[in-house]
């Protein structure tokens, strides 16, 4: 297919495979191997490159995805005779031993300064927690970023310049960039276009952010004949709110979710399952509506949407129709979704405004871990402080989402204090039967799901508390 963009700088406009990846065109194809490949699958951050301004991983986009955009690779950072300020800021602190994170580590550093010229410590680390580096240790890095603005200039020891793409086309074009090299790939701008395009092509898998799709595809196990974007579809993203309810638009990402005063205000249960969501990298593209369609037991945003009474509106060219989340998720991986339908919109109800709500997942580390347990609540209170309704959902203990009526029926009438909650961790560990897996044993799972009721009533902030306060004094 055709595509023109702007690259480093200059307008360039080429033909390549729809179904290429990104970072398959600028190394292969165009000769910019300053961006790196490590992992392939959004797990490491050494792709990293800036679209339109704000780090994005270039092995989970694919050529379609690049119309129109300004890229900017390492190469095109500093084309003159001085480093870019954080370059050199990673010069004067060392912060680079072997490199091969450095291009990705710097320019996710450039987008972070550009939205905040004076992050915190705790804002660095997190905005590189989706970049692994193996050799240099973080405290270099996260000092470099700090204290890039002060850097003073520094001369470029570079002898060649950035090279400019090829004029006329490709050095590999045509080389096969993952396993469906050759599928068509769409991006229609309206619905009107979507519709059309899911009737011709009823093999079609669609995809919002790809950080599921586009994984599962380069990992083999999905080969679809057509892909159909969605990110470029107004219609399906946005937040808006009615005297009770908040919509958001199913290709809204994580992000801007995370951004959102509705979001904050009416939905604490479910910003702080988000914050927990992969990396900053991953959040800025992954969206609520991939989330739920994935249905993983693991998905973050499931238990929180469970506790909210979420309705999921689903379209298709024929109407639209509204589904309570539990129905939608019907098995791991599995959806009551027909052919030709898609997620529009998630719809949920504002609760009332003294609920107490929680959200805590535990995983094998802090950034981008998938949940071996998770808990997420609503509980409202009567007037004299008792318990008049608890709504729980556990991730990651189940095939789907598990919801304990006993437990939650258990709790009315009583206080939420240690003493209560502890009493019901057996009947916990008792009604959940969880798998095995590499991430953790049933009998470790079924604990840890009881351990989390106790958090409840808990008075300790934790890690997501302690990052509100410190987002509220700043
Ligand atoms: C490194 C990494 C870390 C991750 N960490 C986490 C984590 O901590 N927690 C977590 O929950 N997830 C995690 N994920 C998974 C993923 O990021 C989320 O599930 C994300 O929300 C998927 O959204 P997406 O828009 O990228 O979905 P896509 O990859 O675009 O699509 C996923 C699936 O949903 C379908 N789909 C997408 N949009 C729609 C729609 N509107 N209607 C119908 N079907 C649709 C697609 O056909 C596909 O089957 C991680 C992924 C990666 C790569
Ligand atoms: S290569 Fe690891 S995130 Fe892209
Ligand atoms: S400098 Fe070697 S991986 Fe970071």
């Amino acid at each position: 297919m055709k595509i023109e963009f702007e690259l480093n700088g200059k307008p360039i406009c080429l033909d390549a495979p729809a179904d290429r990846r990104a970072v398959d065109l600028l190394r292969e194809d165009l000769g910019l191997t300053g961006t790196k490949e490590g992992c392939g699958t959004g797990e490491c951050g050494a792709c990293t490159i800036l679209v339109d301004g704000r780090s994005r991983l270039s092995c989970l986009m694919l050529v379609p995805q690049l119309e129109g955009r300004k890229i900017t690779t390492i190469e095109g950072l500093a084309p003159g005779e001085h480093l870019h300020p954080v370059q050199a800021a990673f010069v004067r602190h060392g912060a680079v031993q072997c490199g091969f994170c450095t291009p990705g580590m710097v320019l996710t550093a450039v987008d972070l300064l550009a939205r905040h010229p004076e992050p915190r410590h705790d804002e660095v680390i997190e905005a590189v927690s989706g970049n692994l580096c193996r050799c240099t240790g973080y405290q270099k890095i996260v000092s470099a970023v700090m204290d890039a603005g002060n850097t003073p200039p520094m001369p470029c020891s570079r002898q060649e310049p950035a090279p400019d793409p090829p004029p006329n086309g490709l050095r590999n074009a045509g080389r096969p960039g993952g396993t469906t090299a050759g599928s068509p790939v769409w991006m229609p701008r309206t619905l009107e276009d979507l519709w059309p395009l899911l009737a011709q092509y009823p093999q079609a898998r669609v995809f919002a952010g790809g950080t599921d799709l586009l994984v599962w595809r380069r990992n083999g196990k999905i080969d679809s004949p057509a892909l159909i974007g969605l990110e470029r579809i107004d219609a399906l993203r946005g937040i808006a709110e009615t005297p009770d309810t908040v919509r958001i638009g199913a290709a809204t990402t994580h992000e801007a979710l995370l951004a959102d005063p509705l979001v904050s205000r009416h939905f604490p249960v479910l910003k702080q399952a988000l914050r927990t969501l992969g990396s900053p990298h991953i959040r800025h593209v992954g969206t609520i509506g991939g989330n739920l369609a994935t249905a993983s037991p693991a998905g973050d945003t499931l238990p929180p949407l469970h506790v909210l009474d979420a309705t999921v509106t689903v379209q298709s060219a024929e109407g639209t129709r509204h589904l309570p989340i539990a129905s939608l998720i019907t098995g791991p991986g599995q959806t009551a979704l027909m052919p030709g339908e898609i997620i529009s919109a998630v719809i949920i109800p504002k609760p009332a405004a003294d609920a107490r709500q929680h959200f805590e997942k535990v995983g094998l580390r802090q950034a981008m871990a998938c949940a071996v347990a998770s808990l997420a609540a609503v509980v409202t209170f009567d007037d004299t402080g008792g318990i008049d309704r608890a709504r729980l959902a556990w991730g990651s203990v189940g095939p789907t989402v598990v919801r304990l009526p006993e437990v939650e029926a258990a709790l009315c009438g009583g206080r939420l204090d240690q003493k209560t909650l502890d009493a019901l961790r057996p009947l916990v560990s008792r009604h959940l039967s969880p798998i095995s897996d590499v991430r953790a044993g049933a009998d470790y799972r079924r604990r840890v799901a009881g351990n989390l009721l106790l958090r409840l009533a808990d008075d300790r902030p934790t890690r997501q508390a302690t990052a509100d306060t410190v987002e509220q004094a700043s």
